[in-house]
């Protein structure tokens, strides 16, 4: 089960580094959600690749563990792709690149690099094309992501509606574009859709569609996305019902339904696209509480960290914490009933916590837990820059990212003139 292991000490140990909040990296959590989602599928489906959603925390060192233990990167941005290859040494032909826009040269290195672009919209089909046509000689693969009805009401703006006149538009699109084969499907549905009962209807969609698309032939791949929940604190799981399931259960479940419709054909490779189930569970947001105040009968307690760095992504779930008190002895129920905690940003609703019950003091740590996902990434530099990530590593502390300084963040602020062919509004009126 998830367990945080720190101490009041081995974070004061670390605030000594420089700042009193920041993020912890388990490393060995990461490792070991990695080990099992995997065990948990190829025990079920021997042809079966996970690619990590480098959206959801792209910190080098979890890519660089990950890649190490197998792993492929999912990626939907030039920007992305460039840390997946340049930085982590991905090889393209390890990539999986989705995203619903992306520009004609990127599209074309993909294809000349060999990266597996699933193809989001039609727009990307008619670059495919054009670029095709300009390499007539090659030969390309492609996948396309669809978007269909699945259980639970969950409705998804992306991909190709996989509808019968669409997979039609599709097959005459491959008639004629010779030289690149779409040979496979994709989909992704977030958030709210971790049920089994949306995963059956997930890949029945890919399913249903592969059959229609491919007729007597096999896909090469399925590709089912992300969403699964992973290993999390009860105090979120039950905020999501009860029984949860688990790596295995997801295994289970989408490999059967693989098997049942190709047991007279080739299995596809199955592709998976974790990024919360991989890394939510595996880093913590750290912060200390400055004071404690009174304002109209509400216990306010102000930490140094903001909804910017806990709040994405969350659908309105009461965020899991734990408190660190620097004086266990000292807490009582009469300090307070329970409290707030508010942001060190100006924005009056920067509040991270509402109606927390317990007793709260200036001194005392709050550790948010399940922080991996969407957190660092999505941090802005408002009011304050993002925090250092720390993690152990080989018993050593190690840091992961460093704290953010003023001139990190306007390093990318300048005053240069750029010489343009559009003429000044001064000009204009002259003429
Ligand atoms: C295409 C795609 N794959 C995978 C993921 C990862 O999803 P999760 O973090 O829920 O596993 C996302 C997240 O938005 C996504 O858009």
């Amino acid at each position: 089960m998830y367990q945080n292991n720190l101490s009041y000490v081995q974070l004061q140990a670390i605030e000594k580094q420089g700042a009193s909040a920041f993020y912890f990296l388990d490393m060995e959590k990461l490792k070991s959600n990695y080990q099992q989602l995997h065990q948990a599928f190829s025990n079920e489906y021997e042809n079966c690749q996970i690619a990590y959603s480098f959206k959801t925390n792209y910190a080098p060192m979890i890519c660089d563990l990950l890649k190490s233990l197998g792993c492929w990167a999912e990626v939907v941005s030039a920007m992305e792709y460039d840390i997946a290859t340049q930085v982590v040494g991905y090889d393209p032909q390890q990539i999986i690149v989705n995203g619903p826009l992306h520009e004609a040269e990127f599209i074309e290195r993909l294809l000349l690099e060999g990266a597996l672009i699933n193809a989001d919209a039609w727009y990307i089909l008619d670059e495919i094309a054009k670029i095709c046509g300009k390499y007539p000689k090659q030969q390309f693969q492609i996948g396309v992501r669809l978007s269909y009805n699945i259980k639970e009401g969950v409705f998804s703006r992306f991909g190709i509606n996989s509808t019968q006149q669409n997979l039609q538009r599709l097959s005459d699109w491959q008639t004629i574009v010779g030289n690149c084969e779409i040979i496979g499907f994709h989909s992704h549905f977030s958030n709210s859709s971790r049920s089994l009962n949306c995963f059956d209807s997930r890949v029945s969609g890919l399913l249903i569609a592969s059959e229609c698309y491919f007729e007597k032939k096999a896909p090469q791949f399925i590709n089912i996305g992300g969403g699964f929940f992973g290993d999390m604190p009860t105090s979120l799981a039950n905020q999501y019902g009860k029984n949860l399931p688990n790596f295995i259960d997801y295994a289970k479940q989408i490999c059967n339904n693989i098997k049942k419709r190709f047991v007279t054909k080739k299995l596809p490779k199955l592709l998976l696209e974790p990024g919360t189930a991989l890394v939510a569970n595996a880093m913590v947001f750290v912060c200390k509480v400055y004071e404690v105040k009174q304002i109209e009968g509400k216990t306010i307690a102000l930490v140094n960290g903001s909804n910017h760095n806990v709040n994405h992504k969350w659908q309105g779930e009461s965020l899991p914490i734990e408190i660190l008190r620097q004086n266990p002895d000292q807490a009582s129920n009469s300090d307070s009933a329970c409290f707030d905690i508010v942001a060190n940003t100006c924005i009056e609703k920067d509040v991270l916590c509402t109606d927390v019950s317990g007793s709260i003091r200036a001194g005392d740590y709050i550790v948010f837990q399940y922080m991996g996902g969407y957190s660092n990434v999505l941090k802005q530099p408002f009011i304050h820059p993002c925090q250092a990530i720390y993690a152990i590593q080989n018993e050593q502390l190690v840091v992961v990212k460093r704290q953010e300084t003023a001139t990190d963040i306007l390093a990318s602020y300048t005053c240069k003139e750029i010489a343009t062919e559009a003429s000044s509004p001064n000009e204009k009126t002259n003429n």
